[in-house]
């Protein structure tokens, strides 16, 4: 059993999604505790933009220690915080790297096929206002992005975790403390 924790939150101490991850992350650490824990701060040491050079490779079937490093893990816990209505800029450039043809999904006559299923994904979504059911939520290209880009990979398995409204005071406290009384209750042998 091999567990994957991503954190890609700029904001170092006070991100929402680096300690709702890392909750989540302990209890999945405590509950499979033959598991190993690999974690990834995509922040602190950042994959660079992806290239030409870079695409080349990856059609030439180089290996990667990203792309290894995901296919390895039974569980992923992506740590998302939502930056401008999607994801950061730091969790694009590893989907870019993860993402990849004849890897994790092919191009078949009867459409694209996801080659990376079997995996089970937390998603910990952390958001400054509130999306979801307002008339806004619309606005949200993180949590359907996600969505879209892990099913296409293959991964349909995925449980959001969210802290919506979190740059209001009235919504902030409650935000937090919702999502870990989430986490805290998380069935997750089941996983
Ligand atoms: C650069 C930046 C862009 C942001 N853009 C949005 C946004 O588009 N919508 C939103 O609701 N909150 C936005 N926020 C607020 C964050 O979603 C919120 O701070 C959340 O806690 C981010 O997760 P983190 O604390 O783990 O970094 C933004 C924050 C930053 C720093």
């Amino acid at each position: 059993m091999n567990i994957l924790h991503l954190d890609s939150s700029i904001l170092g101490d006070n991100s929402v999604t680096r300690s709702l991850g890392q909750r989540l992350a302990q209890r999945l650490a405590f509950e499979h505790s033959d598991a190993s824990l690999t974690y990834r701060d995509l922040a602190a040491d950042p994959i660079p933009h992806l290239t030409g050079e870079a695409v080349a490779a990856q059609a030439a079937g180089d290996p990667t220690e990203i792309m290894a490093e995901f296919l390895a893990a039974d569980i992923v816990v992506v740590g998302a915080p939502m930056y401008n209505f999607s994801v950061s800029s730091q969790l694009k450039a590893w989907i870019d790297r993860i993402a990849v043809a004849g890897r994790t999904f092919a191009y078949t006559p009867d459409g694209p096929v996801g080659l990376a299923g079997g995996k089970k994904i937390y998603i910990v979504s952390g958001r400054g206002s509130a999306y979801i059911g307002s008339p806004v939520e619309g606005w949200d290209f993180q949590e359907p992005y996600l969505r879209t880009v892990f099913a296409f990979i293959g991964v349909t398995d995925l449980t959001f975790v969210r802290a919506e409204g979190v740059a209001r005071t009235d919504l902030r406290e409650q935000a937090i403390s919702s999502a870990e009384a989430h986490i805290d209750g998380l069935a997750l042998i089941a996983a």
